[in-house]
């Protein structure tokens, strides 16, 4: 099989920036990285600036993006440390869901007291999941949530050999639990950091040649749900800095590596619409518009090229990797959104896919 259709691909883990990050890529830039990806839409994350944590924040930041996306969007609603829960049941109908950060990351919104934890999951409908950043032992902490408040969640950037024995544990429990995985922690570990430097830094860090292999098994036993980009740019300033910040681009070049997995027989092309699309749809129960599909000609060979990109932070830890697959054309509602090499729509073309 070398042309692939993939109907309605959904990268549900991405942070577009904008607002006062707009230095590091804006809601056009990083929606027109989205759809040179394939992808049909995304759902940005709350730890932006100002974060997404107020029914203010949150009006601010579906305006912008509402102006600018050239793919369809959903944006998340944050938990913080000081429990805005009363905003909950006011903004659930705006949201594609709730994120909860339960370990240091890019951002101020850690959430690590379980007591404050415990009052989110009892507040937050059950009617939109909610996504947890968990690290290590924290996966622990909020599986415990899950079992006793019966919210589905999911586990973003699943990393390591026990993280996903945790939750391969959980699923043989019956919790309601979804697993992503992200291409830089199948792709890379880290024996890379030594040649990426500062570029092979995001939160969770790269791991082992061990853990990476308990990704592929569970990948191949059906225990991971979705692949996410964690698309997060930082500016190549930023990242040569004293304290480089956490977080790597990867909206474009998540396919492409997907694609060298099949040539290397590690994966199966039949999975990919699966692990982009469908399963991520579901989970947050997304129904992709009539005439929105991807092409993908899965057999050509490529090497990734920061040049080529759209990401405005113009850089890969993927950079010169030789991969497989070239995304021909996408397609949202009947339009071309996307040739190959070019955005064919303006800024404003994207939809809310939330309401
Ligand atoms: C993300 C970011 O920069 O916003 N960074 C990262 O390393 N993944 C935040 C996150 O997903 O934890
Ligand atoms: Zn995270
Ligand atoms: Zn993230």
């Amino acid at each position: 099989m070398s042309r692939l259709r993939i109907d309605g691909m959904l990268d549900p883990h991405v942070h577009l920036r904008g607002l006062q990050w707009s230095h590091k890529g804006t809601f056009a830039s990083e929606t027109a990285a989205a759809v040179a990806g394939g992808y049909w839409a995304v759902l940005d994350m709350p730890n932006t600036l100002p974060s997404t944590v107020n029914a203010t924040a949150l009006a601010h930041k579906r305006n912008e993006i509402s102006r600018q996306a050239v793919s369809d969007w959903g944006v998340y609603f944050g938990a913080t440390g000081q429990d805005n829960t009363a905003a909950f049941s006011s903004v659930v109908d705006q949201v594609c869901g709730l994120k909860i950060y339960n370990n240091a990351t890019t951002g101020d919104l850690l959430v690590d007291d379980q007591t404050v934890r415990d009052q989110i999951y009892n507040v937050w409908p059950a009617s939109k999941p909610i996504a947890v950043h968990a690290e290590g032992p924290t996966i622990l902490a909020i599986l415990d949530l899950v079992r006793r408040h019966r919210k589905q969640t999911h586990f973003c950037h699943v990393s390591s050999a026990e993280e996903i024995g945790y939750l391969w544990a959980a699923k043989e429990e019956g919790l309601a639990v979804t697993v992503g995985v992200c291409p830089h922690h199948l792709f890379l570990t880290r024996d890379d950091l030594s040649a990426l430097g500062p570029f092979g830094l995001m939160k969770p860090e790269l791991k082992t040649a061990a853990d990476q292999e308990a990704l592929w098994e569970a990948l191949d036993a059906g225990v991971v749900d979705v692949i996410e980009s964690d698309h997060a740019p930082h500016t190549i300033a930023e990242k040569q800095a004293a304290a480089p910040p956490y977080g790597v681009p990867g909206l474009e070049t998540t396919l492409p590596l997907l694609g060298l997995a099949v040539h290397q027989g590690r994966l199966d092309a039949g999975q990919i619409p699966f692990l982009v699309a469908e399963k991520p749809r579901k989970i947050f129960g997304l129904q992709a518009p009539p005439e929105t599909y991807t092409i993908l000609d899965l057999d050509v060979p490529d090497i990734i090229d920061r040049q080529n990109l759209h990401t405005h932070c113009g850089w890969s830890p993927f950079e010169g990797m030789q991969v497989f697959g070239k995304v021909r054309e996408v397609w949202i509602r009947g339009q071309q959104v996307f040739d190959g090499e070019a955005v064919l729509v303006e800024p404003g073309y994207g939809r809310n896919v939330v309401t």
